[in-house]
C-alpha cells in the first residue's frame, strides 16, 4: 500500500478502507509517512468528506495508537463530558460534583488551556496544593471513593491526535468535521467512560460559527459514539459571548464555586450544567426522564451535596478544601480596575475570543505550551448580552498584576463590547439538544 495512492483516492471521492486508515495512521505515528503527505491527505478530507464508517475507522485507528484507559476497576456507571472550547467555560467545575452527588462516577481527563480559552485543570490548580498528575491506581482509588476525580491527560493517550492536530493546526485543516469529530472522540474513546455528553459550542468565541455547522458536529460526534458503543449526547450551545461572567483561572474557580453554593441567580452556567447533567443522569440510568434528572441536580445544590463533593475531590487531590468554603483563599490578584462604558445603549454583542485574549494579555492564559500562568487574573464581567448600560457604569472589572496592565487591559476589553441603541432580544443559550 502507497501513501500516495490514497492521497489521491480521498482527493479524487473514493472511501477509504478500514486497512487503509489503519495504515495512513500507524505510517504516520511510526514517522514512515511525513508530515507533507499527511497534509495533503488532511486538505483531501477537508474537501471531500467522510462517510460514517470511515470516521469511524479513523477514530478507531487514532485511539489505538496510545494507551487507552479500561475504568472496569471503577465500580458502578461511568460518564464523562466534553466542550468543544469556549472562554469562561468553567462547566466542569460545576457539572462534574453535580452529577457525582447523584451517583454517577466521574473519571475524568481534562487539558490545559492554550490561546483564548481556558483548560480545566489549570483551573482546578487555583486550589493550593491540587494534584492534577495522579498515578492511575490514585485515579481509580479516588473515583471509587470520592465518586470523582479529575487529572492531566497523560502523554501516551492518542499520540495520532497530537501529532495530527499540530499539523492542521498549521496547514489550514482544523474546520473540517470528519477530523474534529475523529480527535475529540479518539481521546473521549480512549477515557473509557461509558456515557458521553458533549457540549458542542456555537458562535462568534468558537470553531462552529454557524447553527447548522454546530449541528452537523453534534450528530457526528453523536453517531460515532453509538457506533462505538457508546450512550452518548450532544449539547449545541451559544458561544456569542463568553459563558457566564468571570475569565480566568481562580475567577472562574469562585464563579463555580458561587454557582454550587447557591449564591447566584439561576443564570446560563447552571441551566447548562442542568441540561447536560440530565443527559449524563438519563444516560447512566440513574433518572427515568430528563425532569426527574433536574431535580435530582438541582437538589445537589440546595442541600450541599455538590459543593462538599468539589471539597471532597480537592482534598484527595492533595489541595486545600477550606478554599471551597472559603474562596478569599484563592489567588487574587493585587490590583482590580472598573471598565466604565463611553456610551448609553443595549449591551448586543461581546466578541468572546477578544475577551478571551484579554485574559491572556494579563497573563492568564498561554501563548505556547509552554508559557506559565497567573492563576489570579483575568475578567469578570458585569453587563451581558441583554443588559443595559449607562454612560460611565462599569461594563467589567479587571483583575491584573499591576496597574499598567490593568490600564491597558481595560481599553482592550471596550473594545470587546458592541452596543445599540435599541434593546436587543438575546438568542436561546440551548440551540439544540441531539441524543
Ligand atoms: N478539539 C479537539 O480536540 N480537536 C479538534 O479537532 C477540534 C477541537
Amino acid at each position: 500500500m502507497q501513501m500516495t495512492e490514497l492521497i489521491a483516492k480521498k482527493r479524487d471521492g473514493g472511501v477509504l478502507t478500514a486497512e487503509e486508515i489503519a495504515f495512513m495512521i500507524e505510517g504516520y505515528v511510526n514517522g514512515a509517512i511525513p508530515d507533507y503527505q499527511m497534509s495533503a491527505m488532511c486538505m483531501a478530507i477537508l474537501f471531500r468528506g467522510m462517510d460514517d464508517d470511515e470516521i469511524l475507522q479513523l477514530t478507531m485507528s487514532m485511539m489505538h495508537s496510545g494507551e487507552t484507559l479500561d475504568l472496569s476497576p471503577i465500580r458502578g456507571v461511568k460518564a464523562d463530558k466534553h466542550s468543544t472550547g469556549g472562554v469562561g467555560d468553567k462547566t466542569s467545575l460545576v457539572l462534574c460534583p453535580m452529577v457525582a452527588a447523584c451517583g454517577v462516577k466521574i473519571a475524568k481527563m481534562s487539558g490545559r488551556g492554550l490561546g483564548h480559552t481556558g483548560g480545566t485543570i489549570d483551573k482546578l490548580e487555583s486550589f493550593p496544593g491540587f494534584v492534577t498528575g495522579l498515578s492511575e491506581e490514585r485515579f481509580f482509588e479516588n473515583v471509587n471513593r470520592v465518586g470523582i476525580a479529575i487529572a492531566g491527560q497523560t502523554a501516551e493517550v492518542c499520540p495520532a491526535d497530537k501529532k495530527l492536530y499540530a499539523l492542521r493546526d498549521v496547514t489550514g485543516t482544523v474546520p473540517s468535521i470528519p477530523l474534529i469529530v475523529s480527535s475529540i472522540m479518539s481521546k473521549k474513546l480512549a477515557a473509557g467512560a461509558d456515557v458521553i455528553v458533549l457540549d458542542v459550542k456555537c458562535g462568534s468565541g468558537a470553531f462552529m460559527k454557524t447553527p447548522a455547522q454546530a449541528r452537523e458536529l453534534a450528530e457526528g460526534l453523536t453517531r460515532v459514539g453509538k457506533l462505538a458503543g457508546k450512550r452518548c449526547a450532544a449539547v449545541i450551545t451559544d458561544m456569542d459571548e463568553p459563558l457566564g461572567y468571570a475569565v480566568g483561572n481562580a475567577l472562574e474557580v469562585r464563579e463555580a464555586i458561587d454557582v454550587l453554593a447557591g449564591r447566584t441567580e439561576a443564570g446560563e452556567l447552571l441551566n447548562l450544567c442542568l441540561t447536560l447533567g440530565a443527559c449524563m443522569l438519563t444516560g447512566s440510568g440513574l433518572a427515568a426522564d430528563e425532569c426527574e434528572a433536574r431535580e435530582r441536580l438541582a437538589a445537589t445544590i440546595a442541600d450541599g451535596s455538590a459543593l462538599k463533593k468539589l471539597a471532597d475531590m480537592v482534598e484527595a487531590q492533595y489541595g486545600d478544601s477550606r478554599a471551597v468554603y472559603d474562596p478569599s483563599l484563592l489567588p487574587a490578584a493585587p490590583v482590580t480596575l472598573e471598565v466604565p462604558s463611553a456610551q448609553s445603549g443595549y449591551v448586543s454583542h461581546i466578541e468572546a475570543e477578544d475577551v478571551g485574549l484579554v485574559s491572556m494579555h494579563l497573563g492568564g492564559g498561554r501563548a505556547t505550551k509552554e508559557s506559565a500562568i497567573d492563576l489570579s487574573v483575568g475578567v469578570v464581567l458585569r453587563k451581558k448580552v441583554g443588559d443595559r448600560v449607562e454612560a460611565g457604569e462599569s461594563l467589567a472589572v479587571i483583575h491584573a498584576s499591576d496597574e499598567k496592565k490593568a490600564a491597558e487591559a481595560a481599553e482592550l476589553l471596550r473594545g470587546c463590547y458592541t452596543l445599540s441603541p435599541a434593546p436587543v432580544e438575546k438568542a436561546p443559550f440551548i440551540k439544540n439538544i441531539v441524543r
